[in-house]
């Protein structure tokens, strides 16, 4: 299964692919976690990476594509989180896809209005050793601060203070929401209904998936929860 999230900042494209992740063992690929991990680690592509995710712009192709290349090359399952982001993106993962003749399955869009996902990032806790993501009152840790995981101090992003979410909602709106409609041209774009509540969500991508499962004549079991 190859899917693709997209949506725009704090949507709950990173909470479902974690899901999808989990109860399928297939890969997360998330561009946001490899870049925030690159910027950790202060390998040179990483520190540039930074300055541009603190102030809520696009990492320049030329990073995040391969980095994208390289979590692609040795497997043949996985779930886009965060990539393609721009109309060069989505060329260029056409053609490495089609180069390892793996087309995608499906390009699954998140939509969830403006005031929600304000809301969503202001309250946002990540775990800084597992990814986890956590928020305060829509999915709070069982111990006030602490991941559920892995016990680490969860922390909130420097990219979801006011100014960088506006500056990544401006970016999204204009390099991002393009996408939609290429990808609805060429008929892969599910769209599903992001103000339910993440296992309502959960619920409808599961469904989504396993239609796509049969239409494909696959036979797998789904665990619930
Ligand atoms: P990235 O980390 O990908 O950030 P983003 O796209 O802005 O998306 P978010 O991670 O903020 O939100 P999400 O949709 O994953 O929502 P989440 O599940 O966390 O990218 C960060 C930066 O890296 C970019 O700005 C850019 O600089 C750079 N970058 C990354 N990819 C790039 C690329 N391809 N090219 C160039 N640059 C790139 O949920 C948000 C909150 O809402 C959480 O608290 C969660 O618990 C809660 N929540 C989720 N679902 C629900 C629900 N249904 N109801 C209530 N609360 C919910």
């Amino acid at each position: 299964m190859r899917i693709v999230f997209l949506g725009p900042p704090g949507s709950g494209k990173g909470t479902q692919a974690q899901i999808v992740a989990k109860t399928r063992g297939i890969r997360q690929i998330s561009t946001g976690d490899l870049l925030r991990e690159a910027a950790d680690r202060g390998t040179p592509a990483g520190l540039k990476a930074r300055e541009y995710m603190e102030k809520g712009a696009l990492v320049p192709d030329s990073i995040v594509i391969g980095l994208v290349r390289e979590a692609i090359s040795d497997t043949d399952q996985f779930i886009l989180d965060g990539f393609p982001r721009n109309l060069e993106q989505a060329e260029t993962l056409d053609g490495v896809l089609k180069e390892m003749n793996l087309p995608l399955d499906a390009i699954i869009t998140i939509d969830v209005p403006l005031e929600k996902l304000v809301e969503r990032l202001s309250g946002r806790l990540t775990c800084p050793e597992c990814n986890a993501i956590y928020h305060t009152v829509y999915n709070p840790p069982r111990q006030k601060g602490l991941c559920d995981k892995c016990g680490k101090d969860l922390y909130q992003r420097a990219d979801d203070t006011p100014a960088a979410i506006t500056h990544r909602f401006e970016t999204y709106k204009k390099q991002t929401a393009p996408l939609i409609q290429y990808y609805n041209k060429k008929g892969t774009l599910i769209t599903v209904d992001g103000t339910k509540s993440i296992k309502e969500i959960s619920a409808d991508i599961r469904d989504i998936i396993t239609r796509i499962e049969k239409d494909h004549g696959v036979q797998r079991s789904y665990p619930s929860g």
